[in-house]
């Protein structure tokens, strides 16, 4: 890929310092009506993205931002060395939608498994993906943590314009964030829940009990695992174990804040707290992805 840098976290985390530079105002802007970085999802890579080949056997990781992606990245990598018997784990080639043009050629040249991750509605996934049958792990998280989690990676995260509370709030409520609404993601994946290559986990139930997590996700893409490897990995992705592992650099206390359930409460006021009921009970109660976030648990 001559002049151009390999899609790494690395290279991803970098740029995102650089970030600094450019202003808020120039951060954001629309694709096909949905907001994204301008720095690291331009209209070009979303474009050429349309035509992402897949394979069967890349493994997929899909979350709505801030719902524990870092989390079960690393989860996946040491899952993925576990079972290969490799020492390195493999990388994890920053967002699909991060890629380049150029970057995407780069990618289309990986040897198999490679280890793919989005933020993207399902029906912007390249389409390749559905047809190669490609296992997915999405991971969901309760909508009142995912928002205070999100505006704290607004003030964090140099890529994001920095934003105040009851702003930010309103703008989650209306869609108006980057990569777009919870619910309308929400809604797209609660009906592909039945589909057999799409696992859905939630960070609630993998806070209640991680060990069982990761064995479910092992079986799911079919990475035997030992009880003793499933417990190393579980030691070596705790909160605490990832957040003192360096693993994101100067951006670590963005990625890594508080890793806890319940945090909304120091965040919201009780109309915003009722809004969001309302919000929930209009889009989300009823259906299944409803029922696994148990909303009453941990919302209320
Ligand atoms: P908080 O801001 O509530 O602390 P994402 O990786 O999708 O951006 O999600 C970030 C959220 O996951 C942050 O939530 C972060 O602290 C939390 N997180 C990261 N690693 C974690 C871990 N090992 N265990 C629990 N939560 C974790």
């Amino acid at each position: 890929m001559a002049g151009h840098p390999a899609p790494s976290m690395t290279w991803a985390l970098t740029r995102m310092e650089k970030a600094k530079d450019v202003k808020d105002e120039e951060k954001f802007y629309k694709f096909e009506g949905v907001i994204y970085s301008s720095i690291m999802s331009p209209a070009e890579n979303l474009e050429a993205l349309r035509t992402m080949e897949a394979r069967a056997d890349d493994v997929m990781l899909v979350a709505y931002p801030k719902c524990g992606f870092n989390w079960m990245v690393a989860v996946l990598r040491k899952m993925m060395a576990a079972a290969s018997g490799k020492k390195e784990p493999p990388a994890m080639h920053a967002l699909i939608e991060f890629y380049s043009p150029d970057a995407q050629k780069f990618i289309a040249q990986q040897p198999s498994p490679r280890f793919l991750g989005t933020h993207l509605h399902p029906d912007n996934i390249p389409v390749s993906f559905k047809e190669k049958k490609t296992k997915m792990l999405v991971v969901w998280r309760n909508p009142k943590d995912t928002v205070v989690s999100y505006f704290h990676f607004m003030n964090k995260n140099p890529v994001l314009p920095n934003v105040e509370w009851d702003q930010f709030f309103s703008e989650f409520m209306s869609g108006e964030v980057a990569w777009g609404s919870y619910f309308d993601h929400a809604v797209a994946w609660d009906k592909l829940m039945d589909d057999p290559n799409i696992k859905i986990i939630t960070y609630e139930n993998l806070k209640q009990d991680q060990s069982e997590g990761i064995r479910q996700i092992s079986q799911f893409f079919g990475f035997p695992l030992t009880e003793e490897q499933v417990q190393t990995i579980y030691s070596e992705t705790t909160f605490s174990a990832m957040k003192e592992s360096g693993s994101h650099g100067k951006l670590g206390s963005a990625f890594f804040r508080k890793g806890e359930v319940g945090d909304w409460k120091n965040h919201f006021s009780e109309a915003q707290s009722q809004q969001m009921d309302e919000e929930f009970n209009k889009r989300l109660a009823g259906t299944k992805l409803g029922a696994l976030l148990q909303y009453d648990t941990y919302c209320k």
